[in-house]
Order: C-alpha cells, then sequence, then structure tokens
C-alpha cells in the first residue's frame, strides 16, 4: 500500500515551451525521503486521482522534490491543474516509486528523450556525474528545448545533445544508439512513436539492457485467449467470479480491497499486488520477469488459471 505526504509549492518556475516547473517541500520543513534517480511521484489531483510526474530535480537535494510538467491540450486533466497551483499550495502524493532505474553495473549510459520526456534524465544526470560512468543525453524535440535551465549545464559540459527535428531530420536513433557493447544501458522516454523505434533499434540488444519509461499507457490489445475466474483474497476469503476480460484491479476494490491506481495502463507500478497462487497472465510494461514470479499489476492482469489468490 502506498504511504501518502503532502507537500508545500515551493516554488513554480516557467521552464521551457509549455512547461512549468514546481519545486515541493514538506510544509514544517522537514527532509523529504531519498528518492532513486528516475523515479516518478503520484500527485492526487482532486476530482481525477492519481497522476504520475517524473521526479526531475537531483536525488542527493534532500530538502525538495522537482516535477516539470507540461501543459498538454489532449491531456486527461492532471497537466491543467498542476499549472493551476500557485506557490503555496498544498499538494497530496503517494510517496515515489522507480520503474525506471539506473542500470548500476552499466559503464555507458545512453539516454534517449523525447520533448518534456527529459524529466527522467534531468534527476540520473548528476547521479551519474558523480559516479563518474560515461554517459550521454540525446534530447529530441522541436521548436525550444524542454527545461533549458536544467540541461544548459550538461549542454555546456558535452554530456546532452539538443535534435531540433523542426530544424533538421529526425536522428536515426539506432545511429545515436550505437551496436551493444559490453556494459552499454540504454534508456528512451518520450511519446508512443518514439518508444516504439527505440525499441524497434535494441529488438536484438540483450534483455534488460534498453529500458522504456511510458508518459501515458499504450493501448491494451484485445486478448482472445481471456477466459473466466475466481478471484479470491486471502485475508478474508471474499471470492469473485469474473468474467473473460473483467477488469481484475476493479474487482479487488469492490471486494473491499484496498489497492492504489494511477495509469490503469500497466506502466506506472502504482497497483501491485502480491499472488500467491493460480496463474496470472501479466499484461504490464513494468514488472520484471523476476517480480512477475510473486507479484501482478491489477489495472492490466487476467488469469491463465480457475482461481487466483492474491495476498490481499
Ligand atoms: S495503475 Fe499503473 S500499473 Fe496499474
Amino acid at each position: 500500500m502506498p504511504r501518502f505526504i503532502t507537500l508545500v509549492v515551493a516554488r513554480v518556475l516557467a521552464d521551457g515551451p509549455g512547461i512549468r516547473r514546481l519545486t515541493l517541500r514538506d510544509p514544517d520543513g522537514w527532509k523529504l525521503p531519498k528518492i532513486r534517480p528516475g523515479a516518478h511521484l503520484d500527485l492526487q489531483v482532486p476530482g481525477l486521482g492519481a497522476r504520475a510526474y517524473s521526479l526531475c530535480g537531483d536525488p542527493a537535494a534532500g530538502d525538495c522534490w522537482e516535477v516539470a510538467v507540461k501543459l498538454e491540450a489532449a491531456s486527461r486533466g492532471g497537466s491543467a491543474w498542476v499549472h493551476g497551483l500557485a506557490e503555496g499550495a498544498i499538494v497530496e502524493a503517494a510517496m515515489p516509486r522507480c520503474t525506471f532505474p539506473l542500470e548500476p553495473a552499466a559503464t555507458r549510459h545512453v539516454m534517449i528523450a523525447g520533448g518534456i520526456g527529459v524529466t527522467p534524465f534531468l534527476a540520473m544526470a548528476p547521479v551519474l556525474q558523480r559516479l563518474g560512468v560515461d554517459w550521454v543525453l540525446h534530447v529530441l524535440h522541436r521548436g525550444p528545448a524542454p527545461c533549458p535551465a536544467a540541461l544548459m549545464p550538461w549542454i555546456e559540459a558535452g554530456r546532452a545533445i539538443c535534435h531540433e527535428t523542426g530544424a533538421a531530420p529526425r536522428p536515426d536513433l539506432a545511429a545515436l544508439l550505437g551496436p551493444y557493447t559490453e556494459g552499454l544501458q540504454a534508456y528512451c522516454c518520450g511519446p508512443a512513436l518514439m518508444l516504439d523505434a527505440f525499441a524497434e533499434a535494441t529488438r536484438h540488444w540483450p534483455a534488460g539492457r534498453a529500458r522504456i519509461e511510458h508518459f501515458t499507457p499504450p493501448p491494451l490489445p484485445f486478448d482472445p485467449s481471456a477466459r473466466p475466474y475466481t478471484i479470491r483474497l486471502a485475508s478474508s476469503g471474499a471470492e469473485a467470479e469474473l468474467a473473460a476480460g473483467d477488469n481484475l484491479l476493479a474487482a479487488l476494490r469492490k471486494l473491499g480491497a484496498k489497492v492504489d491506481a494511477s495509469c490503469e495502463g500497466g506502466i506506472c507500478g502504482a497497483c501491485e499486488v502480491r499472488w500467491l497462487e493460480g496463474e496470472p497472465v501479466h499484461r504490464d510494461r513494468v514488472l520484471s520477469p523476476e517480480r512477475r514470479r510473486t507479484h501482478l499489476m491489477a489495472c492490466v492482469a487476467q488469469c491463465a488459471s480457475d482461481r487466483l489468490l492474491v495476498d490481499l
């Protein structure tokens, strides 16, 4: 279950085209819990629920967290709410989660960002620099660069390279990445078409060497093999029958289980549930193969056996 935290908006800055950067602090000035680079924060948007935003400040800053949010015309309302926040506003958030971590064993990190997808890399950059490893950040953007104040030192240091795709042809991601070599770790965060191109460019790489952070859940394909099953809560023994394709998260909540959720599309990690018996069908983009042996993401998971027992 997530732990919630109350934060105050300590500072609001314009930070690139349509982007606001918020500095969040504890209202009483306490230190905030340590975050991992690549982590995101689920802000609780009144009337809309949780909305996930990458933390983009230096994780070494113990007294504040930062998010940079672009006002999206096609958003579900979260970015408009963030843009309406003024300094002094109080917000609620779940504790940060990291589903897009740095690979500690890597000796070279190549990061590719599309527009506001630069945010998780802004938190990774100072960490990689302190580690003294080799890294480069490619930022593809149309028009002015996102988060210029935070990017500029890395551009000047030769670590970040901006590619203005309105002025020059869109670079080939495979060329930016280069061939896979031992110790290389690649990351991509950006719009869906860029993520697809990145996945294609790294298709033959060893498993886990190319990581993707989604902004929005990709469409969930219809599963022709979905079947009915019984869900059972281990704590109370409460059961429900699910028809083929029924939403497991909704069924768990109907049984009285408290399960957090944010993206409701298998990408954020909010609805993770431990399973005990059965044969879950995992359709998320966030759990590792190891983690799937014990956990599932309730917003997208199905079940291939008659019964699924969960640790709730
Ligand atoms: S709510 Fe985001 S993974 Fe389920």
